[in-house]
């Protein structure tokens, strides 16, 4: 096992009925503006439920954060809390509202150019103003963890950003929140903490039991509650929470920590959303069965014990192991209704050049757990998946 650090501060605050409970945990005293992306947390009631849990307390609503939040919309929000003195963020939303919130969070005490933050990964950030969450979208576990990515959208950079000061201080986490979800966004949470799980497991050994085992019974639940979920014709509470705490863990920290991790599909990824719009999960389907057979060398012994363990494949040479444990993979993230090849995005050879161009505009020259999944690397993943 690698050495390590685990610090997690936030306060998780799970189930049925627990938007009360900010009540308690925002500072009495707080001026707070709520963050909100489109129409959801309204037309839901979850919006309603929040104002009527901060009581006395003076509070204000920011709206029409996208998803994948833009650093444009989220420099309203700097301007507002700023001219204004809110001294407490409320993010009530998905990722991408929760992400938004960690950027305005950093921005408001930022000196210099806020823009700074993101080149710089957040290692600038001095200091931060507090802020809670209410999830409604389970998927990127932002309610758990430090981490956020931003777009820029006249540049097309879609950039991530961290910093320990950037934890929620706490998160509702109500299943019954999720009820009013789109299936595909059901489909994109389950592929999302799906994919994250990977990122931190499937790269090399160094005995770390523990991790590995956290690690593959997050991706065999998903395995099984992610068909449940699309087919269920009434939301199933059970399989709702277990989606929802599936997807904080996946992310915040636990099983990443003392092992290896490989970040490659979500960098690309990342430039697949920035330059065509395509959702973030969807990204990440369309480039981790390709990465993974790229990489079938350098992640061998993962591999093999990933397709027996998850897939259950016990037979067959060591090729023939890793080929089928990849192809389940595809397999499932399209029972889950998500293509998994450009093509069906539209997006063909001559996309491919952009996306590596991007690549090295933003610094993604070594990624990987072995830091060399070069250009030419990533280049010859996305031909393969088109
Ligand atoms: O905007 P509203 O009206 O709220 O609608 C949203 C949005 O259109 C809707 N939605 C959310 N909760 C709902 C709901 N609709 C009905 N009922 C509800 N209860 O869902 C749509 C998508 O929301 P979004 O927040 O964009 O999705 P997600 O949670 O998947 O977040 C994606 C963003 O998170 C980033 C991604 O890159 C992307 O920008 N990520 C953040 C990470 C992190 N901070 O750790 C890690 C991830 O890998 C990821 O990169
Ligand atoms: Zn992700």
């Amino acid at each position: 096992m690698l050495n390590f650090d685990f610090v997690n501060p936030t306060h998780i605050v799970f189930g049925k009925d627990r938007i009360a409970d900010i009540a308690k945990l925002v500072p009495e005293q707080a001026k707070v503006l709520i963050l909100v992306g489109g129409a959801s947390a309204e037309k839901t009631g979850t919006l309603a439920e929040v104002r009527t849990a901060l009581g006395a307390r003076q509070h204000a609503t920011f709206s029409g954060i996208e998803p994948n939040p833009s650093f444009e919309t989220s420099m309203k929000a700097v301007l507002q809390v700023r001219e204004e003195g809110f001294d407490f963020l409320l993010a009530v939303g998905g990722g991408s509202v929760i992400d938004a919130a960690k950027f305005i969070a950093a921005a408001v005490p930022f000196e210099g150019d806020t823009w700074e933050i993101l080149l710089k990964g957040g290692r600038n950030v001095k200091s931060a103003l507090p802020f809670g969450t209410v999830l409604t979208l389970p998927a990127t576990g932002s309610e758990m963890n430090s981490g956020s990515v931003i777009t820029r959208r006249d540049i097309g950079a879609k950039l991530p950003f961290g910093n320990p000061r950037l934890y929620p201080k706490f998160s509702v986490l109500d299943p019954t929140k999720t009820y009013t979800l789109p299936t595909q966004q059901i489909a994109n949470g389950v592929v999302d903490a799906f994919v994250h799980t990977v990122e931190q497991y499937l790269t090399y050994p160094v005995n770390a039991p523990v991790q590995d085992r956290f690690a593959e019974g997050l991706l065999q639940t998903l395995v099984e509650v992610g068909p449940r979920l699309l087919a269920a014709s009434e939301p199933n509470y059970d399989d709702r929470a277990t989606l929802m705490w599936s997807a904080t863990l996946a992310l915040n920290g636990l099983i990443g920590a003392g092992v290896p991790q490989d970040w490659s599909t979500h960098m690309i990824g990342h430039e697949l959303t920035a330059l065509h719009n395509i959702d973030h999960a969807r990204t990440l389907a369309i480039v981790l069965p390709a990465m993974l057979n790229e990489r079938r060398v350098q992640k061998r012994e993962k591999l093999l014990q990933y397709g027996e363990r998850v897939w259950s494949i016990r037979t067959g040479t060591d090729d023939e192991r890793i080929t089928a444990a990849i192809e389940q993979t595809r397999a499932f993230f399209e029972a889950m209704g998500i293509p998994t090849r450009l093509s069906e995005y539209g997006l063909g050879a001559d996309a491919v050049d952009t996306v590596v161009r991007q690549l090295e505009a933003h610094g993604m020259v070594k990624l990987s757990e072995h830091r060399d999944v070069t250009p030419e690397v990533s280049r010859r993943v996305l031909e393969a998946a088109l």
